[in-house]
C-alpha cells in the first residue's frame, strides 16, 4: 500500500484502509494523557491532558507554549523515552502500548532521532564513540564507519576523536545530531535544540536541521523561539497539557504571540 494512494484517497474522501487506520502517517496519537505520580492524588500532575494529532511524513512541526505546559513530556512520549498513562500512540503504524521494553527500544532505534537542549553526550566517550552508540545497541555492522559518515554529514569529521569537553556548545550539539541521525531515522525530535547555544551557533544548528528536513526527515521541534517556530510548516500551541491551536505556523505562532503580549500587558490585581 503506497502513501500516494492513501493521500489520494484522503483528498477524494474515499474510504481507504490506510486512511482509516491512520497507518500512512508516521505519528498518530489519540487522547494521549500523561499523569505523573498518578497513584498519589494530592501530588499528581496531569502534564499531558488528553490530546490527539497526527504528523505526516516529511512535515516540520513546532511545539510551542509556556513553561510547564507539557511540551517535553509530550516529546518524550513521542520519542518512546516515556510511556503515556492513557490513550494510544502509533509510531510507524505500531501501537507502542503493545510492545515490551525491548521491542520499544528497537522501534525507537529504527524510527526516532532525539536531540536534547543539553546535548546528553557521554563525557568519557569521544565524539565518534558517542555517535556509534545507537548502532552498537542495534547490532549494526560497520558501526565505526557509519559514525564517521554521520559526523562528516554534520561537518565535524575533523573532531571525531575529541572528547565532549574539548568541543564547543555548537559542536557538541552537532555531535548529538550526528548521533540522532546515524541510524537513519525518519523522525527527528528536538527539545529546545538551540536553547543552550548563542544565537549564531543556534542558527547554524537550525540550518543543519533544516537540511535534514529538506532531505526528507519528519521534524518535530519544541522551541521558545517564535522566529524558529514560524520557520517550520506547522505549529502546535500547548497550554495546560492540551493542544489549544494546531495549524500553519504563521497563523498559530502569531496568535500565540498576541495572547502572550496580552497576558504580559494585563494589569495584575
Ligand atoms: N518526572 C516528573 N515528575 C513529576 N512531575 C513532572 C515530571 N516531569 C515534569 N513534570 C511536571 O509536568 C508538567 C509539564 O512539564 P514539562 O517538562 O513537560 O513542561 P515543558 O512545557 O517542557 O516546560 P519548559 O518549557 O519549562 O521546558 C510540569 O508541571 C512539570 O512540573
Ligand atoms: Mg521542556
Amino acid at each position: 500500500m503506497t502513501p500516494g494512494l492513501a493521500t489520494m484517497a484522503r483528498v477524494l474522501g474515499i474510504p481507504h484502509p490506510a486512511v482509516e487506520a491512520g497507518s500512512a502517517d508516521p505519528v498518530v496519537i489519540e487522547n494521549l494523557e500523561k499523569v505523573y505520580d498518578a497513584e498519589h492524588e494530592d501530588i499528581a500532575v496531569r502534564a499531558v491532558a488528553g490530546i490527539s494529532f497526527s504528523v505526516k511524513s516529511g512535515e516540520s512541526v513546532a511545539i510551542i507554549g509556556p513553561s510547564g505546559c507539557g511540551k517535553s513530556t509530550l516529546l518524550h512520549i513521542l520519542g518512546c523515552l516515556d510511556r503515556p498513562t492513557k490513550g494510544t500512540y502509533r509510531l510507524g503504524g505500531r501501537n507502542v502500548a503493545e510492545l515490551d521494553d525491548d521491542e520499544l527500544a528497537r522501534l525507537r532505534n529504527q524510527h526516532i532521532g532525539f536531540v536534547f537542549q543539553s546535548f546528553n553526550l557521554l563525557p568519557r566517550m569521544s565524539a565518534v564513540e558517542n555517535v556509534e552508540l545507537p548502532l552498537l545497541y542495534a547490532g549494526t555492522k560497520r558501526a565505526r564507519e557509519k559514525a564517521f559518515a554521520a559526523l562528516e554529514r554534520v561537518g565535524l569529521a575533523d573532531r571525531a576523536t575529541h572528547m565532549p569537553n574539548e568541543l564547543s556548545g555548537g559542536q557538541k550539539q552537532r555531535v548529538a545530531i550526528a548521533r540522532a541521525i546515524v541510524t537513519g531515522p525518519s523522525i527527528i525530535l528536538c527539545d529546545e535544540p538551540t536553547g543552550a547555544l548563542d544565537s549564531k551557533t543556534g542558527r547554524e544548528v537550525l540550518a543543519l536541521l533544516g537540511r535534514l528536513h529538506a532531505d526528507g526527515a519528519t521534524l518535530l521541534m519544541v522551541t521558545h523561539d517564535l522566529k524558529v517556530a514560524r520557520s517550520l510548516q506547522r505549529a502546535l500551541h500547548m497550554k495546560d497539557g492540551l493542544i489549544v491551536a494546531d495549524g500553519p505556523s504563521a497563523i498559530v505562532v502569531d496568535a500565540f504571540a498576541r495572547t502572550a503580549d496580552e497576558e504580559e500587558g494585563a494589569p495584575t490585581s
